[in-house]
C-alpha cells in the first residue's frame, strides 16, 4: 500500500494498473477512518482489482465558522486500516496541490443543495461536488463509494454524475452504527462522554421514524413531528433540522411515497451530527 501526495503520482499509478487490464474503485474520505469509511473500501475491494483511498479536508466544503481547523486527523492510522482492509494506494494531497494559484473553477448545483443540510451550511455542497469532480478527474475510476449517512450527499454526487455525463458508477454503502445504534462519524471525537450517551436519541428517533412508516403512518408531517418530540426529550440535544423530503428531488413531501428520505441534524455542544433512513414504498 503506497501514500501518494500528488496528482502527477496518482496518474502515473493508475495508468499502470489500466495498462495492465485493472479495474479501480475510488473511496473519497476526509480521514480519521472509521468502520463506515472501512465499508466502503471493503465493498471497493471486493468490486474492483485495485481501491484508491483519497484523504483530504477539504477546505473549499467548510463554511469560515465551520470546524475545518479542529477537524480530526491521523494519517498513520488511517493507512492501517486501509492497507489492513485490502486498499492498494491512499492519496493524501495538501491544500495546494488541489487548488493551485489562481483556481477559480466550481461545481456549482441548483435545486438538490436547497434542502437540509444545505440551509445551515451553504457552501457545503459547492466545496464536495468541486473536490468530488476533480478527484473522478484525477483518478478516473470505474466505481466510487460513498456512505448512506451521508445521503444528501449521495443524492447529490448521483445527480452529477447524471447530468454531467460522468462514466463512474456510484455505490451507496448502507451506514455503520456503533453497537448502542450511534451511526459511526469522524465527528463523534467531539462528543464528551455525556453528550456521547446522549447522541444515542439520534438512532432510536430513526428507529421511531422507520417504525411508524413500517406501520404503514403515511403523514410525513406526523411521523417528523414525533421524531422531533423524542429528540427534544434529551437536554442536551438542540434539533438542525429533522424532514422527510424525495430522495431524488430533496423537495419536501407531505405523503409518504416512493422514494422517501428521513434525514436530521443535531446538535451536541461543538458536534452537529447527522442520521436518516431511507425507503422505498
Ligand atoms: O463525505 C466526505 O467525507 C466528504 O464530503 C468527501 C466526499 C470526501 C468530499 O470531501
Amino acid at each position: 500500500m503506497k501514500i501518494v501526495k500528488t496528482v502527477d503520482e496518482v496518474r502515473a499509478q493508475v495508468k499502470e494498473w489500466r495498462k495492465a487490464g485493472l479495474s479501480v474503485g475510488l473511496v473519497p474520505t476526509m480521514g480519521y477512518l472509521h468502520e463506515g469509511h472501512q465499508s466502503l473500501i471493503k465493498k471497493s475491494v471486493e468490486q474492483n482489482d485495485r481501491t484508491v483511498v483519497s484523504v483530504f479536508v477539504n477546505p473549499m466544503q467548510f463554511g469560515p465558522t465551520e470546524d475545518l481547523e479542529s477537524y480530526p486527523r491521523d494519517l498513520e492510522a488511517d493507512a492501517k486500516l486501509v492497507e489492513s482492509t485490502g486498499g492498494d494506494l491512499i492519496f493524501n494531497p495538501e491544500p495546494e496541490e488541489m487548488y493551485k494559484d489562481g483556481f477559480c473553477s466550481f461545481v456549482n448545483m441548483t435545486g438538490l443543495p436547497d434542502a437540509l443540510c444545505g440551509l445551515t451550511r451553504p457552501v457545503h455542497f459547492k466545496g464536495v461536488c468541486t473536490v468530488v469532480n476533480k478527484l473522478f478527474n484525477i483518478v478516473k475510476p470505474d466505481r466510487a463509494y460513498f456512505g448512506e449517512k451521508d445521503a444528501q450527499q449521495l443524492a447529490i454526487i448521483m445527480r452529477m454524475v447524471k447530468d454531467l455525463n460522468m462514466d463512474i458508477e456510484i455505490v451507496g454503502c448502507p451506514i455503520i452504527r456503533e453497537a448502542d445504534g450511534l451511526a459511526k462519524s469522524s465527528r463523534n471525537i467531539y462528543l464528551t462522554p455525556e453528550e456521547r450517551k446522549a447522541a444515542v436519541i439520534l438512532s432510536k428517533s430513526v428507529a421511531l421514524g422507520k417504525k411508524m412508516v413500517a406501520e404503514g403512518e403515511k403523514d410525513a408531517k406526523k411521523i417528523v413531528t414525533a421524531m422531533k418530540e423524542l429528540i427534544n426529550s434529551e437536554p442536551l440535544a438542540t434539533i438542525d433540522y429533522v424532514e422527510m423530503v424525495d430522495m431524488d428531488t430533496m423537495k419536501a413531501i407531505d405523503e409518504v411515497k416512493g422514494h422517501v428520505l428521513c434525514a436530521m441534524a443535531v446538535k451536541f455542544g461543538k458536534a452537529r451530527l447527522i442520521d436518516n433512513f431511507i425507503e422505498t414504498l
